[in-house]
């Protein structure tokens, strides 16, 4: 690869591009208009079948943009590159963007919000989530970066089809707040709004005092007796089915 290549790479990595890696998450940024400056793959002619197969709709797309590249050169730029043999880098959106995106009222779908969520996959299976049922957003709080490369990773690149966005609790966006926990009211009795903030607490500890301060409505998902909880975000899949199925609007087929 070219030595301004690679000096290209590393200097947008520094300055905060997200690193996009493997190609289900390459498409999914594609297909939702991320700005994608560079994209880098072992095999240019691999991926671009992958995409004959499995994304028709951005073979054009990936065809004007990967640049082929030896493995060894590659792996020194993502060190834990994806079997699919392709990675790149986006532009973040821009935060005050997002942060508009989120506060906007009147608001047809939930925001999620994480508090203090500690578990980078979790993260990125919950902006999985919310992508896949048209949440306006995904809010933390605490010290986990929504946009870790783990967490893009484990969000399959989905953060472009929602609005993820790290914020502390003053911050919250607008909407009435049903927070998950196994001790609230049971969610199969509960209609939840399009403009709900649905909020889960975190791996260990659940929900903070600041987020039960700030609580609503306290909901809690059926459980057998002596289960202590379920996965954050097995969690966050069940309560967006519920609004789905149940809410005002019904998602995702609408959105
Ligand atoms: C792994 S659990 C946290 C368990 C933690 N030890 C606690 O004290 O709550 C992570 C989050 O998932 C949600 N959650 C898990 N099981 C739930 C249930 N049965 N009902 C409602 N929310 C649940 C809650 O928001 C919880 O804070």
């Amino acid at each position: 690869m070219a030595v301004a290549a690679v000096r290209e790479w590393r200097a947008r990595a520094g300055q905060g591009a997200v690193l996009l890696d493997g190609f289900h998450a390459v498409k999914h940024a594609v297909r939702f208009g991320a700005v994608l400056p560079m994209a880098l793959a072992c095999d240019k002619k691999a991926v671009l079948e992958l995409a004959d197969q499995l994304a028709p709709d951005v073979r054009d797309a990936l065809d004007a943009l990967v640049v082929e590249t030896d493995e060894a050169a590659l792996r020194g730029l993502v060190p834990r590159l994806h079997p699919t043999g392709v990675a790149a880098l986006a532009v973040r959106p821009d935060r005050a963007a997002q942060l508009a995106a989120l506060a906007h009222l009147p608001r047809s779908t939930p925001v999620v919000v994480l508090d203090q969520p500690r578990n980078l996959g979790n993260a990125g299976a919950v902006i999985r989530l919310a992508a896949g049922f048209g949440a306006t957003g995904v809010v933390t709080t605490g010290e986990l970066d929504p946009w870790h490369p783990t967490v893009v990773r484990g969000g399959a690149g989905l953060h472009f089809a929602t609005a993820v966005e790290r914020m502390d609790m003053a911050e919250l966006p607008p909407g009435p707040v049903f927070a998950l926990d196994a001790e609230g009211e049971d969610i199969r009795d509960v209609v939840l709004p399009d403009d709900a903030v649905l909020a889960f607490g975190s791996e260990r500890s659940g929900l903070s005092a600041e987020l039960r301060a700030r609580t609503d409505r306290l909901v809690s998902l059926p459980m057998r007796a002596q289960v202590s909880s379920y996965n954050l975000a097995t969690s966050v899949g069940m309560t967006l089915f519920h609004w789905s199925s149940t809410g005002e609007r019904r998602g995702p087929g609408q959105v």
